[in-house]
């Protein structure tokens, strides 16, 4: 039978200029929820994600990374894969700006806005920031620095093409005002509303200073400016130009709240101008922070998803994120919360219930459901598992994953009341009867509602409870029959915080057996760490005195155009004269393993007359240093 149902989710598409952290993965794991959940509605899914893999700041890392910018993003990608594998994320698509269909729909939607008249020369002369290759006005922009990374702007001058935005002003304020759910949530909604009642300038969509890109297809030396490449990753993973493209447009993107712009005004102009439908929704999330600030390489607190993957299981790390996080607004990652969560709210709760009620049936029953005489409390578990289903429903409408999975936790929570009330362990085996069978099938309810949630562990109970089959209109049904053949398992192990620690410590031990070299005897740095190692040359271009330390100054130090704060005890050998202007080494990287309790954003090495500033020594000892 064909399915008329389409519905098409898609992820941003990650930078790989570094390795994934738990940002990227919360993005993967939320948007995967609601592909698996339309899926068990029966929807046609097209679920896409990839990486972004052109523009200034790939092609500066991977300079740094003594690479070329094709052989570092090939080899960079890998972890992007490699993160999705390890979430167990049901994407159908993985698609990366390098690939040749790409290219053809980026050309296609060019010449289609070209063909419109919106592209013209000129020249740009502005502010623009690597890091989230974006241009800022000044009034956006104050003191020059990038109001999300806080970082110097680069001055850009150049000759441009130029898309006529400003014209889709108008057009855009209507449909965003018309589509209450184009933008969600509402508070993002009127963010950009709020915005677009400044007037919308053109966007410069080429760089002749760059190389690393899709060059303009009627002037070779321009390439074009990586949004409006990335952007157009949307269509390319469901093969525009061609028509077959229209099976799942309109999409459902999933991003963060760092790229609603790009998301809405930009790409919102660039269809309209290219006569192609706006997206369903601009659905938007806020932020994983670590102790309520936003994740730093300088403070050591980027978080490797794909360690914590190993450490937890995927399960644990998306049950987690899902709970915890509001959805649409920030929220924190720490591994005491996940442990408490976890034990707690799916173990003690689901596991626990799961356990008892399929290790009752075999043990009395012959692992075979019992038949039941319903009575009222019976028939309120079958009431509440109708509503929970009604309103994770209604709550996945919304996009409200965490609204939802509370509503199955709930739904769990009454049914191991149920259970605990009704003592089928010391009620007569009529009684007892009725209460597993009742267990039994809420528990394929609770079951398949978390499986978008817990794919591994609900895969094995449902396997477990002889469930082959599902749909979606029978899910808060009594739908396994007496008489059915089940398993008893035990689905989750609690995290024992004494255990795991025990097997990190083992594992350090042999990390460092295999992977340390020795500096001095009795002294093991991690290969690792080396590797991590970011030496970069900079020039002083600001000193005054620090604050609250007589003996220390503050230096502004431009690397490569960033400008990065350090703090160093220089007074002694150079004066503030002296020091302005002089080249230096930077240690940039200030990662946990690296460098501890370092505040400032580097930290100076040496200067171009030969000085040692920092001895080795103390690098040495910011090391993690065995
Ligand atoms: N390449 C662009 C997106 C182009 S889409 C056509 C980009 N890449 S990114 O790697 O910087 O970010 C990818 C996604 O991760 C974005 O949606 C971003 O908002 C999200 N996150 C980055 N840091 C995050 C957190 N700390 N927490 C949650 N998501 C965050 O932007």
């Amino acid at each position: 039978m064909i399915n008329f149902k389409t519905f098409f989710i898609s992820t941003a598409i990650d930078y790989p200029s570094s390795r994934p952290h738990l940002g990227h993965a919360y993005e993967k794991i939320s948007t995967d929820i609601i592909a698996r959940f339309k899926r068990l509605q029966g929807y046609d899914v097209h679920f896409s994600t990839g990486t972004d893999e052109h523009g200034i700041k790939m092609q500066k890392s991977a300079e740094r990374a003594g690479k070329s910018p094709k052989q570092f993003v090939d080899e960079m990608s890998v972890y992007f894969r490699e993160l999705c594998k390890v979430l167990n994320i049901s994407h159908d698509d993985f698609i990366r700006t390098t690939e040749k269909r790409h290219e053809k729909a980026v050309m296609a939607v060019y010449n289609a806005v070209k063909k419109h008249g919106d592209i013209y020369k000129g020249f740009y002369e502005g502010l623009y920031c690597v890091e989230c290759e974006t241009f800022y006005t000044e009034s956006e922009a104050p003191e020059g620095l990038c109001p999300t990374h806080k970082k110097a702007l680069d001055n850009v001058k150049e000759e441009s093409y130029f898309f006529r935005m400003g014209k889709y002003q108008r057009a855009l304020i209507n449909h965003i005002k018309k589509n209450k759910d184009f933008i969600v949530p509402e508070s993002r909604r009127n963010e950009i509303l709020s915005r677009l009642r400044e007037p919308l300038h053109d966007l410069s969509i080429s760089r002749v200073s760059l190389k690393w890109g899709i060059p303009l297809p009627d002037d070779k030396k321009h390439v074009m400016y990586v949004w409006m490449d990335a952007l157009v990753n949307y269509l390319s993973t469901i093969g525009y130009p061609e028509k077959r493209y229209n099976k799942y447009w309109p999409a459902v993107h999933v991003i963060g709240k760092d790229i609603v712009w790009h998301h809405t005004v930009i790409w919102g102009s660039i269809l309209l101008s290219a006569g192609i439908k706006l997206p369903r929704t601009v659905l938007v999330h806020g932020f994983v922070n670590i102790g309520g600030e936003k994740m730093a390489k300088s403070r050591g607190t980027v978080i490797d998803p794909i360690e914590l993957v190993q450490k937890y299981g995927s399960d644990y790390l998306r049950f987690f994120l899902a709970r915890e996080i509001p959805y649409g607004e920030d929220g924190d990652f720490s591994e005491e919360a996940l442990v408490d969560r976890v034990n707690n709210e799916l173990i003690d709760n689901y596991g626990n219930l799961f356990y008892r009620a399929t290790h009752f049936t075999k043990t009395n029953f012959g692992g075979k459901v019992p038949k039941a005489n319903l009575g009222k409390d019976e028939k309120r578990i079958a009431q509440l598992m109708k509503e929970t289903k009604k309103s994770v429903e209604k709550h996945m409408d919304d996009y409200r994953i965490d609204f939802a999975l509370k509503e199955i936790i709930n739904l769990s929570s009454h049914v191991n009341k149920y259970f605990q009330k009704k003592q089928p362990w010391a009620a007569s085996k009529e009684k007892a009867a009725t209460t597993i069978y009742t267990a039994i099938n809420a528990l394929r309810t609770i079951t398949i509602l978390l499986q978008p949630y817990i794919p591994d562990a609900a895969s094995k109970a449902l396997k477990a409870l002889n469930v082959r089959k599902i749909d979606w209109k029978d899910v808060d049904k009594f739908a396994i029959k007496p008489g059915t053949k089940i398993d008893a398992i035990i689905l989750f192990k609690k995290i024992d915080e004494k255990e795991l620690r025990k097997k990190e410590d083992a594992l350090e031990i042999k990390k460092v057996k295999h992977e340390a070299v020795p500096l001095s005897r009795g002294n093991f740095v991690k290969l690792e760490d080396f590797q991590r190692l970011d030496l970069r040359v900079g020039t002083i271009i600001d000193v005054k005195d620090h604050p609250n330390a007589d003996k220390l100054i503050l230096l502004k130090v431009d690397i490569g155009g960033e400008v990065r704060q350090l703090v160093a005890g220089l007074k002694q050998i150079y004066s503030k004269e002296e020091l302005k202007g002089k080249q230096v080494v930077v240690l940039i990287n200030l990662e946990p393993a690296v460098l501890r309790g370092e505040k400032s954003e580097g930290m100076l090495l040496a200067c171009d007359d030969g000085t040692i500033i920092s001895p080795l020594k103390k690098v040495k000892e910011g090391l993690k240093v065995r």
